[in-house]
């Protein structure tokens, strides 16, 4: 395992916007810099450099980026080609994108041109998070100041490819963060997501090539072809390569965001960068690894695992978005799952049924067992309807609503019983009133 990362091998250098935004403090820390040679290699070059990083989507699947991108048909003139760039960042516990959004503006729009280019794609529309009021104005602000200076729109930077790029508010609805919701609501319709396939490279963005990527994909882009593949791939294990920008809140002394190598163990990622867990590492309970939708871990599983895609999964998790939710001992974990709950069923579209009638009936049941007020055998029911849900709806929110009550059930199953216990013990009684 390598050691921490050092300074100079990070990509969002401003993260926590201890210096300027702007255009000209942006270059002066690496941003545009040879960006027109970048180009001048060619599409080719560049999609083959992105495969070879073997960089993965971070917006939480994990898809390869390189790859996605070689989807777009290499047709010209045909249908416009776009990107799409996804800051509709609603995840709870994810805060990583508002940053870059905040303090490193220019890096996102220098990875905007260098992926539209390669995609054959003259427009790019950044679909921000209705919340993100001040990113917002950050962005477009950056934005303004990219085409003053040449470097976005008609022969930007030089390349003879011309090139706009547009910033569009969503209106504070989770579900438009899922990709095909989010076209539709950029098309001026309800977010409700569409089935796939067909994939967006195929029929995107008013039914044309449309590649949709994170902003932090996007972002470090530009950094891996400056600096080459070979620095970026000394970082992290094999299928787990690069810097990550992991968020770390709940019962920590310091929460933060914080880029480091992927694969660095999460224990070390807490106890460096997030003052430790509130009370010393002894007293964690559990973490959600990667952002609300995907399941806990115990703390014997936190002692040793690795921050990246592949030791998660090893452990019937994930990284998702890489935002980690420190839960300590004196969490009453039941509530807390049941709480997720509630935000599923709330942000559930309600176009297909497991996860519309799904996610009401599991955070119901979830109610009861915070209550106690179950039977034993309903643990299994419910797990039993979690895998209904999962893997049989339209978009992958049906998913998110069952994996976290399915680790709580893995991990914490005694924990629920026992509450079921105490209520048969102390069961209310209710007498009834006198005729
Ligand atoms: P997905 O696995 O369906 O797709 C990932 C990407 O790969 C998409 O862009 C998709 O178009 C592409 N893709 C997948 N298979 C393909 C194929 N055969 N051909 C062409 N393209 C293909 O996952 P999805 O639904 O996009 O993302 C789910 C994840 O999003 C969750 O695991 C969760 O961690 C994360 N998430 C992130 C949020 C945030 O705020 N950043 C909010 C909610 C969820
Ligand atoms: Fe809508 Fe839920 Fe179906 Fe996704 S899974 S399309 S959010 S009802």
């Amino acid at each position: 395992m390598a050691d921490l990362l050092q300074d100079k091998d990070r990509i969002f250098t401003n993260l926590y916007g201890f210096q300027d935004w702007s255009l000209d403090a942006a270059r002066d820390r690496g941003a545009w810099l040879g960006t027109e040679a970048i180009l001048s290699q060619g599409r080719d070059w560049i999609i083959d450099q992105v495969k070879s990083s073997g960089l993965r989507g971070r917006g939480g699947a994990g898809f390869p980026t390189g790859l996605k991108w070689s989807f777009m048909p290499k047709e010209v003139g045909v249908r416009p080609h776009y990107l799409v760039v996804n800051a509709d960042e609603s995840e709870p516990g994810s805060c990583k994108d508002r940053d870059m959004l905040r303090h490193e503006p220019h890096l996102l729009i220098e990875g905007c041109l260098v992926a539209s280019f390669a995609m054959q794609a003259h427009a790019c529309y950044i679909y921000v998070r209705g919340e993100y009021i001040q990113e917002r104005q950050r962005l477009q602000a950056a934005i303004d100041e990219a085409y003053a200076a040449g470097l976005v729109g008609k022969n930007a930077c030089g390349s003879g490819w011309d090139f706009d790029i547009y910033m569009h508010h969503g209106a504070g609805a989770y579900i438009c963060g899922e990709e095909t919701a989010l076209l539709e609501s950029l098309e001026g319709k309800k977010g409700q997501p569409r089935l796939k396939p067909p994939f967006p490279a195929g029929a995107g963005l008013y039914g044309c090539p449309t590649t949709v990527n994170n902003v932090e994909s996007i972002a470090v882009v530009p950094t891996i072809l400056r600096r080459g593949v070979d620095w970026w791939t000394q970082f992290g294990r094999d299928n787990n390569k690069g810097t990550k920008v992991f968020s770390i809140s709940g019962h920590v002394n310091k929460p933060c965001n914080v880029e480091e190598s992927l694969s660095i163990p999460m224990k070390k990622l807490i106890e460096t960068y997030a003052g430790g867990v509130r009370g010393g590492w002894d007293n964690l309970k559990c973490v959600i690894p990667g952002g609300s939708s995907v399941p806990l871990l115990p703390k014997e599983i936190c002692d040793t695992v690795l921050m990246d895609f592949d030791a998660l999964r090893e452990n019937q998790s994930g990284l998702g978005t890489a935002a980690m939710i420190v839960m300590d001992k004196s969490t009453d974990v039941v509530k807390a799952i049941a709480r997720i709950s509630y935000f599923y069923k709330h942000e559930s579209c309600g176009q297909c049924t497991p996860c519309r009638e799904g996610t009401g009936w599991m955070w119901r049941v979830m109610e009861r067992m915070v209550r106690g007020e179950a039977e034993t055998s309903e643990i299994d029911m419910l797990l039993d309807v979690t895998k209904q849900v999962e893997g049989h709806t339209i978009c992958a929110l049906g998913d998110a609503a069952a994996w976290p009550i399915q680790g709580l059930i893995r991990h914490f199953r005694h924990e629920i019983e026992e509450r079921i216990d105490n209520y048969r013990v102390n069961k209310p009684v209710f007498v009834e009133a006198a005729e």
